[in-house]
């Protein structure tokens, strides 16, 4: 009765009210859940952090999204990357070049693999990252968790292992993974009525009833008047599990689980299938709309010769869990990818940037280190102030959660572009450098160079975006998010402790007059942001002035609206 069960797997799971379907190439949500369901197997047994040995200091590069949207191709990349060699930006720290959304096509090919869109990019993305890493620069591509982007072209949910084999195999170094389209896993498990082992030939090895489980937990069972045969309940939620032991096989190799389930709910249900207690599989059971109580699930698994046994839980107690388990999964594949792919030909490995991009809808500062290597904080930044400051202040909030390896990222610069005034990108500059946050630049930095290549060294935007004493803030080794040390509301004093014993410190003038703001070393002294040495005297470098002068205790400012006071603080020495 079995017999073809794996040729014909979607056809068998939509006969059997599972209702997945795989449409040719064309990607739909279906199509990628079911995906998800072939892909199963998965580990996500002990979590450490991420440390694939990048962004070690938060990551430096330019973005295509700000300024250029849906309208990129290889040409306008191609000049960027150029611009970015030859303006200074560079030889400044910035290195990545990064697609955004919108450099793919809407079909995938014959083996599922992504395919850059025809007419924007023609060559493909490989050749044109082999053209920018001769500039010695490095080159992002984006994607999303979810079945679609947000510009609605296809995303990974369910490709994530070939979609990491290919960033890696087209040397890409830094991926942005988005939110848009996600299919959440769901929280509710399916409720077990029986257990079938077999071959992958058909034939029935065991045969296990609900009440042959072991339950722990809020495991139960239970029956209803349209299914008098008894079914397990209390597997979701992380509140409960059922094994089944004693499972029985000759040799070592794949067979077939057949779970037949109580059908109930116009909900998605999900199980951690956990065979002897190491390997990891995912079971999804669709929203019931038939007529018939009982469904079956079947999953390929692997088991050893002898006694095995199969858990079934679902460890998702919040969506929060859920994404994160998602996310993390996508960075598993994608420092797999790469080091398979540099095994496989012999070079040296690539390891990959991974930012996360949920927007801090499922808290990632509390998961995200162990998943990737730097996570969106908030909803997308536009060019004006009042988003500046709104992204600012969710932000700033979450020092702590940052450090080397794993960064808060209140998105992407805007300097350079909408209507903000100088003092406005000087302050938005500085304060992501204060937070530690990723620089990476959303304007269009082709106008950073004339026509000869030469670098237009006297652009404010540039001469802005370059400022060497600004970006050692935010690239200093300690790797510390600065702390908020006092606000009057009007102006933030924002402290961050540097390496060496010394510390910057910015007053922030977040609003519309000129304000006043001092504070005091000794105070600072009292905190644990503060690592300068007690001393006489301190030498004040105001970092966009360039004037010095020496500071017994207090320091103080005036500072224009929306704008900004920088200064690198340092003992007096002699
Ligand atoms: C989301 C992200 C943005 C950008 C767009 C692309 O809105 O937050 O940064 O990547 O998608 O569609």
């Amino acid at each position: 009765m079995l017999n073809g069960i794996l040729k014909a797997a979607a056809a068998v799971a939509a006969a059997a009210g599972i209702g997945y379907a795989i449409k040719g190439n064309r990607i739909d949500p279906a199509a990628a859940a079911a995906r998800t369901v072939n892909a199963a197997k998965v580990t996500t047994k002990s979590q450490t952090a991420y440390d694939n040995g990048v962004a070690l200091t938060p990551p430096m590069g330019w973005s295509s999204w700000n300024t250029f949207r849906n309208k990129i191709n290889e040409e306008l990349i191609l000049e960027i990357a150029n611009a970015m060699a030859k303006s200074g930006l560079a030889d400044a720290g910035y290195q990545y070049v990064n697609l955004d959304d919108c450099w793919q096509s809407s079909q995938r090919d014959e083996n599922d693999r992504f395919i850059a869109d025809y007419e924007a990019f023609p060559r493909g993305i490989k050749p044109l990252v082999e053209d920018i890493n001769k500039l010695g620069l490095k080159v992002g591509i984006y994607s999303s968790n979810g079945t679609h982007t947000c510009e609605d072209l296809p995303a990974s949910l369910g490709y994530e292992a070939i979609d990491a084999a290919t960033f890696a195999e087209w040397g890409i170094e830094y991926f942005k993974y988005d939110f848009c389209h996600s299919k959440p896993i769901p929280t509710s498990a399916p409720y077990i009525e029986k257990l079938i082992i077999s071959t992958n030939d058909g034939t029935e090895i065991a045969s296990f009833n609900a009440k042959d489980a072991t339950l722990e937990g809020h495991a139960r069972l239970a029956s209803d008047s349209k299914h008098p045969e008894e079914y397990i309940v209390g597997l979701s939620s992380n509140i409960g599990s059922a094994t089944f032991s004693g499972i029985n096989v000759e040799e070592d190799g794949n067979y077939v689980i057949t779970l037949i389930i109580r059908k109930k709910g116009l909900f998605y249900k999900y199980a951690r299938v956990e065979v002897n207690g190491d390997t990891e599989y995912d079971l999804y059971a669709a929203p019931t709309k038939a007529s018939t109580s009982d469904g079956r699930l079947q999953l390929t698994i692997r088991l050893n010769k002898g006694e095995n046994s199969v858990k079934f839980y679902n460890p998702f107690a919040s969506r929060m869990d859920a994404a994160a388990c998602q996310y993390i999964r996508m960075g598993r594949e994608l420092r797999k990818a790469t080091k398979e792919y540099a095994e496989k030909n012999g070079t040296e490995e690539k390891p990959i940037c991974y930012s996360i991009c949920e927007w801090g809808f499922n808290r990632p500062w509390n998961w995200g280190k162990e998943a990737g290597n730097l996570w969106r904080t908030t909803l997308d930044i536009t060019a004006t102030w009042p988003s500046i400051i709104s992204i600012y202040e969710q932000n700033v909030r979450l020092a702590r959660h940052a450090g080397p390896g794993g960064w808060n990222d209140p998105d992407m610069l805007e300097v350079g572009n909408g209507e903000l005034s100088m003092d406005e990108n000087i302050a938005h500059f500085s304060v992501w450098c204060m937070m530690a946050a990723p620089l990476i630049l959303g304007n269009d930095i082709r106008r950073f160079i004339d026509e000869n290549g030469n670098a237009k060294t006297d652009d404010p935007i540039l001469q802005i975006l370059t400022n060497k004493d600004l970006i050692a803030i935010d690239q200093d080794k300690l790797g510390v998010q600065c702390r908020r040390h006092k606000t009057n509301l009007k102006v933030d004093v924002l402290v961050k402790p540097l390496e060496n014993n010394e510390l910057a410190i910015c007053f922030f003038n977040k609003f519309g007059e000129e304000a006043c703001e001092s504070v005091s070393i000794s105070e600072l002294l009292a905190t644990d942001y503060c690592d300068l040495p007690v001393a006489d005297k301190y030498v004040c470098t105001d970092l966009w002035s360039k004037e010095e002068f020496i500071a017994i205790d207090t320091i103080g400012a005036t500072i224009a609206p929306h704008s900004v006071k920088v200064y690198r603080i340092k003992v007096k020495e002699g």
